[in-house]
């Protein structure tokens, strides 16, 4: 007969609890209360836990799955309603299916290449009203010249780049093309302080010098 408890052959454990001594078991009982409440109270509190973040996960990430540019290019008038001297303002449509909060001015002009230094080539400059520090609507100002955030104060020169104020850089602006007599606006696009392209940004993302990669483009904006 074995001594050494070693070498005491091993007796399976019982999964009843009475027979493993458990005070208060009952006959036939294989789970604990106090594991059965344990497992409960950690259940309700992760279906509570969910119900207040998933909605807010599904809210904080919604917008980066979200569509907001034009699908393709609008008609916004024949090409005698533009010159290279003023902007004039049209209504176009970045949000389909959803009525008037869908719909947003863009300012217009005809491409000055005496007078416009970008090497972007498009026939028509198609600026957006998107203020590019926090998304304030601008509004152009012919007298001066400039685009003027009323929300802290931001100005863009006539192209479009900043002037003065907080904003990180130019407006954005929308492709443009001639087709049968008639302009057409289609994708928004950034540019940073020098015009150069790039896929269309969130306002206050900066595009100059190591800070682009900082700020890289949400997922799903064209
Ligand atoms: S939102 Fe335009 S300056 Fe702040």
């Amino acid at each position: 007969m074995a001594n050494d408890p070693a070498e005491r052959p091993h007796k399976p454990k019982s999964k009843y609890t009475a027979d493993r001594g458990m005070p208060g078991a009952y006959e036939g009982e294989t789970v604990t209360r106090r594991a059965l409440f344990t497992g409960g109270a950690l259940a309700a509190g992760g279906l509570a836990s969910a119900a207040f973040g998933l909605p807010a996960l599904g809210f904080a990430l919604g917008p980066i799955f979200e569509r907001t540019e034009p699908e393709s290019f609008e008609d916004v008038g024949p090409l005698a309603d533009f010159n290279p001297q003023t902007y004039v303002p049209k209504m176009i449509t970045i949000g389909a299916d959803i009525g008037e909060p869908g719909k947003t001015t863009v300012y217009v002009r005809k491409h000055d290449p005496s007078r416009d230094t970008d090497h972007l080539g498009y026939p028509y400059v198609a600026i957006s009203t998107r203020c590019a520090h926090l998304g304030c609507p601008v509004r152009y100002v012919q007298a001066a010249e400039r685009f003027i955030c009323p929300c802290h104060g931001g100005v863009y020169g006539f192209d479009g780049k900043v002037a003065g104020g907080p904003p990180v850089r130019p407006l954005d602006r929308f492709e443009t093309k001639i087709q049968n007599g008639r302009v057409l606006v289609g994708p928004r696009f950034s540019v940073n302080s020098h015009l150069d392209k790039f896929h269309a940004r969130d306002p206050s993302n900066h595009l100059d010098g190591l800070w682009k990669y900082l700020y890289p483009r949400r997922p799903t904006t064209p």
